[in-house]
């Protein structure tokens, strides 16, 4: 497997969450709110490898909110084939893949889904942007996406959640989409919305 520092936390579930953490942060992040959405899934959560002045991300990019797209497309892959290899390691069902990505794990998320680097279930990403200027028509049926935005995010802005959710229904993704009277950080009502999303009725 690639050189990914990550961790893996067995569940008894059928569903594994892929956690993807945000600019600075790490593999520990986003694992307690993996229990708390879906307490039975499995988690893998790798730490991104690039570094910013000390902070880990997923991928590079040029100054706030202008991303380093063919480094986007290398490391989304680079991260895709890590995926698959834990899942032949650790035995999980990639269709029953769930990327849970926050901020630029949710760049990372959404940029695998639309190079159609990585099959998986769904995605919830929290506060997106878009990852590519022109990414590939690749069809996305069958994959579902909850997108929790803030109405007050100055970086993953309105506009951009907009434009990436009608970039993945162009490929034909479902995407369900959820506006918190918030800013950039998650709160509480997106641990809520991503949790009944993923209640058994919803994506089984
Ligand atoms: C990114 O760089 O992916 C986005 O600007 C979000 C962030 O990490 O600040």
């Amino acid at each position: 497997m690639s050189d990914f520092i990550y961790r893996f936390i067995p569940g008894k579930g059928e569903r594994t969450l892929l956690l993807l953490h945000g600019t600075g942060g790490n593999e520990a992040d986003l694992l307690p709110l993996g229990f708390a959405i879906a307490p039975d899934a499995s988690l893998l959560s790798p730490r991104g490898k690039v570094l910013e002045n000390g902070a880990s991300r997923f991928f590079r990019r040029l100054a706030e909110g202008v991303f380093d797209e063919e480094d986007v497309i290398e490391r989304a892959n680079e991260l895709a084939e890590f995926v698959s290899s834990a899942a032949r390691k650790y035995d999980f069902d990639l269709n029953a893949l769930i990327m849970v990505g926050y901020s630029n794990g949710a760049n990372i998320a959404s940029a695998m889904l639309l190079l159609g680097a990585l099959k998986a279930r769904g995605a919830i990403l929290f506060r997106p942007m878009v990852p590519l200027s022109r990414p590939p028509e690749h069809p996305l049926d069958d994959c579902e996406v909850l997108i929790s935005g803030g109405r007050f995010d100055q970086i993953a802005t309105p506009d951009q959640v907009n434009a990436l959710v009608d970039l993945l229904r162009e490929r034909r993704a479902r995407v369900d989409v959820r506006m918190q009277e918030g800013g950039h950080e998650l709160n509480d009502r997106d641990v809520k919305t991503a949790r009944d999303w993923l209640a058994p009725s919803a994506v089984a």
